[in-house]
C-alpha cells in the first residue's frame, strides 16, 4: 500500500509534504494528491494522476500556502488510478479532506446507507465513503471530528490509516490507524509530523510515536500529542528514537527491499484475503466468479500464460484446478505462445498472471487469446496496469508494490489467489465434497501464520548461505506442487547471485541429469510431507550414493531424514497443495542470503528490469 504524509506547525507545509511524498516514492504509486489550509483559510485538494513530479507540476499555479496540509501516494485497491480517484477525499461540504492507506472492506454497505441518506460520491474508492461517513455522523449528532472518527470506526471493517483536516480547525490534524502503519513525529518547536514510515520525518526530528492499532491521534499546535481509541481510553504511546539511516527506513530497516517483502508475505497474504475469505473462514467470495461463473465453471479448457516466476506460479495453478475442478488446464510461456499460432477455442478460458500487469508478452498472449474469442482472466498485481485493461475480469493479488526486481510476495500472492480461484470454482462445480471445501478454506486462512513460522528459519538460512557461495552450478529437485517450488527456488538463485541453477522434477533425475552431481554441486530437495514423500526419499538417495550433497526442505516432526540429507530446512506442516506457500520462503530466504554473501546488488541484479515490456 502506499503512502501518507502530514505537517502542522509554524513552517510552510507544501515543500515539507511534497518531500516527504517523493521519500514514500520507493513505495508505488499511481497518483498522488495534497490538501493544505491555507493562509486565507480555505481548505484546498490538489491531486493528479501519475508520479510526484506530476503533482508538483499541477501545483505550479495553485494557492499552495498554509502550515497545515496532508499528502498521499496511491496504491490503488478500488478504483482505477485516475485524479478522482486519487486522495485526499472531500466530505460532501467540503469541510474535511481525508487521505488513506488501505482498504475498507465493508465500504459498499457504508456507502449505499449513505446513498439511502442522499449522500452523492465523486469517486468509486473505498476511501471515499469513510470521509463521507465522518462528516455525515459529524453533522449529524453535532459532535466534535474526534468523537466522529471514534464512532465511524466503530462501523469499519478493514485496514487503514488515515489523515483528516478539519477546515475549521486548522491547528489540528486527526489520525487513525488499524493493520497500516502510521508513524508521528515530535518537532522540536511543538509541529507534528506524520507519515506512513519514518523515512519522510527522519530529517526534521528522530523522536517519534509509532501508532498502535487501534489508536486515534489529535495533532494539535500548542498541545501535547493525544493517543485515544475508538472507545475514547486514553493511550500512553512510548517516544521512541529513530536509529537507522535514511536509505534503510525507506526498507522498513532491512538492507534490501527484497528481504523487507519475503518478510511482508505473511501480512500480504492477510491483505490478499480479506473480504474474500469471510470471517468463520468457510467460504470465498471472488466477485469475478460471482460476475463470470457460467463462464468460468463450463470452460473446456483453461489456459495460463505468464512468465518468469509467474509461470512458476501458473504450473501451480495448472495442478490446483485440475485436482479440484476436474478442468484441463495448459500453462504456456507466453513468449512461446504468442508466435507458435496455438490451437485456442472460443470456449477456452485464459489466464493471464503477471505482477506488473505490463508484461509484453503477456499481453501479446491476451491479445491472440482474444482475437480467437477465448474469455480471458487476469490475476495481477498493479491495478489498473495494462493486463487487467485488456482482460474481461480478473483477481488483483493486492500484495502492495513489490520493489525488489526478484518477485517473493508477488508469487506466493498469486498461488493465493489461484487457490482461491480454484476452490471457488471448485465448489460451483461441486467436484469436491463441501466440508472438502471448508476444510481447505480455514487451513488457506492459517497460512499466514505458518509463513511466520517458516520465516524462522531465516538465521539458520544465514548460517548456512556462505557453504554455497563457491558453488558454481546448483540443482533444486522437487514432485507433484513442490516441482514448481523448485523451479522458482532455481530462478531466485541464479536471478540474484548469478550461480546456474536448475529445477527438475526429481524423479527425472535418473533420465540424464543425474550424471551431473558430484561433491561440487549443492542439491536442494523439497521434501515435504505428501503423497511423494517416500519417492523423494528415493531421489536423494540416489543423489547420495553419488557423492552429492543435499540440503533437505521437509515438514516438521520428520524422523526419517537425518540419515539422508546434509543440511535439514524443517517446515510447519500444511495440506499438500498449500506447500508451496511455506516451501518457497526457505528458497527464498537461501537465494538472498548466498546473494548477500557473494556481495550482489540483491534488488537490482544485472541485466534485469522488473517489469520486462520489451519482448
Ligand atoms: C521473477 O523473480 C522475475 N523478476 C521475472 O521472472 C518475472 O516474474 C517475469 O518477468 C514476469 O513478470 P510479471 O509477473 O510482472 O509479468
Ligand atoms: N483503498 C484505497 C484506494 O484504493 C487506498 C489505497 C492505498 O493504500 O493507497 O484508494
Amino acid at each position: 500500500m502506499c503512502g501518507i504524509v502530514g505537517y502542522i506547525g509554524e513552517k510552510k507545509a507544501y515543500p515539507i509534504l511534497i518531500k516527504g511524498l517523493q521519500c514514500l516514492e520507493y513505495r508505488g504509486y499511481d497518483s498522488a494528491g495534497i490538501a493544505l489550509i491555507s493562509e486565507s483559510g480555505s481548505l484546498n485538494v490538489y491531486k493528479a494522476k501519475g508520479k510526484v513530479a506530476d503533482l508538483k507540476v499541477f501545483c505550479e499555479d495553485k494557492d499552495v500556502t498554509g502550515t497545515a496540509g496532508i499528502a498521499h501516494t496511491r496504491w490503488a485497491t478500488h478504483g482505477e488510478p485516475n485524479s478522482t480517484n486519487a486522495h485526499p477525499h472531500y466530505s460532501a461540504s467540503g469541510r474535511l479532506a481525508l487521505i488513506h492507506n488501505g482498504i475498507i472492506e465493508n465500504y459498499l454497505t457504508l456507502k449505499e446507507k449513505l446513498i439511502a441518506r442522499g449522500i452523492s460520491f465523486k469517486s468509486v474508492t473505498d476511501t471515499e465513503v469513510l470521509v463521507q461517513l465522518i462528516e455525515h455522523i459529524m453533522i449529524s449528532n453535532d459532535i466534535t471530528l474526534l468523537e466522529a472518527v471514534q464512532v465511524a470506526l466503530h462501523q469499519v471493517i478493514g485496514a487503514y490509516a488515515i489523515a483528516i483536516l478539519d477546515r475549521r480547525h486548522p491547528d489540528t490534524i486527526v489520525c487513525a490507524r488499524q493493520s497500516s502503519p502510521l508513524v508521528v513525529g515530535l518537532g522540536a518547536e511543538g509541529d507534528y509530523y506524520l507519515a506512513s514510515d519514518a523515512s519522510p520525518i527522519a530529517e526534521y526530528t528522530d523522536r517519534v510515536v509509532y501508532l498502535n492499532d487501534g489508536d486515534i491521534a489529535v495533532l494539535q499546535l500548542g498541545k501535547a500529542l493525544k493517543v485515544v481509541n475508538i472507545d475514547n481510553e486514553t493511550q500512553h504511546p512510548n517516544v521512541k528514537q529513530i536509529d537507522v539511516t535514511l536509505g534503510q527506513l525507506e526498507k522498513g530497516g532491512y538492507p534490501f527491499f527484497m528481504l523487507k517483502e519475503i518478510f511482508e508475505q505473511p501480512a500480504c497474504l492477510r491483505d490478499c484475503m480479506r473480504g474474500r475469505i469471510n470471517v468463520d473462514a468457510d467460504r470465498i467470495t471472488l466477485s469475478a466468479v460471482i460476475d463470470y461463473c457460467e463462464k468460468l465453471v463450463s470452460a473446456r479448457r483453461i489456459v495460463i500464460v505468464a512468465c518468469g516466476t509467474s509461470w512458476h506460479a501458473g504450473l501451480i495453478g495448472k495442478q490446483l484446478i485440475e485436482s479440484l475442478c476436474r478442468i484441463p488446464v495448459e500453462v504456456e510461456y507466453a513468449s512461446e505462445f504468442r508466435y507458435r499460432d496455438p490451437v485456442i477455442y472460443p470456449d477456452d478460458v485464459v489466464i493471464a498472471i503477471s505482477q506488473s500487469g505490463e508484461t509484453a508478452d503477456t499481453l501479446a498472449a491476451i491479445e491472440l487469446a482474444r482475437q480467437a474469442g477465448a474469455f480471458v482472466f487476469g490475476v495481477c498485481n498493479a491495478i489498473g496496469a495494462s493486463i487487467p485493461r485488456q482482460t474481461q475480469t480478473g483477481v488483483y493479488i493486492h500484495v502492495g508494490p513489490e520493489i525488489g526486481v526478484a518477485s517473493t510476495k508477488a508469487f506466493t500472492g498469486q498461488v493465493t489467489v489461484l487457490s482461491m480461484l480454484a476452490l471457488c470454482m471448485a465448489n460451483e462445480r461441486h467436484t469436491i465434497p463441501v466440508e472438502l471445501y471448508k476444510e481447505m478454506v480455514r487451513e488457506l486462512t492459517l497460512i499466514p501464520a505458518k509463513m511466520e513460522k517458516a520465516l524462522k528459519t531465516n538465521e539458520q538460512i544465514e548460517r548456512l548461505a556462505p557453504i554455497f557461495t563457491y558453488a558454481r552450478n546448483c540443482l533444486y529437485l522437487g514432485r507433484g506442487y513442490n516441482y514448481p517450488v523448485a523451479l522458482e527456488g532455481a530462478l531466485k538463485l541464479k536471478e540474484i547471485s548469478y550461480i546456474h541453477a536448475e529445477g527438475y522434477p526429481a524423479a527425472e533425475m535418473k533420465h540424464g541429469p543425474i550424471a551431473l552431481i558430484d561433491s561440487e554441486m549443492p542439491v536442494f530437495v523439497i521434501a515435504t510431507r505428501d503423497r511423494l514423500y517416500e519417492k523423494v526419499i528415493s531421489n536423494i538417495q540416489e543423489v547420495r550414493a553419488r557423492g552429492g550433497r543435499v540440503t533437505a526442505i521437509v515438514t516438521e516432526g520428520d524422523t526419517q531424514i537425518q540419515k539422508f540429507a546434509d543440511h535439514i530446512i524443517t517446515l510447519p506442516d500444511t495440506l499438500e497443495c498449500f506447500q508451496p506457500l511455506i516451501a518457497s520462503i526457505p528458497l527464498q530466504l537461501l537465494a538472498y542470503h548466498i546473494a548477500v554473501c557473494k556481495g550482489k546488488d540483491v534488488d537490482r541484479p544485472r541485466n534485469l528490469a522488473k517489469s520486462v515490456t520489451v519482448e
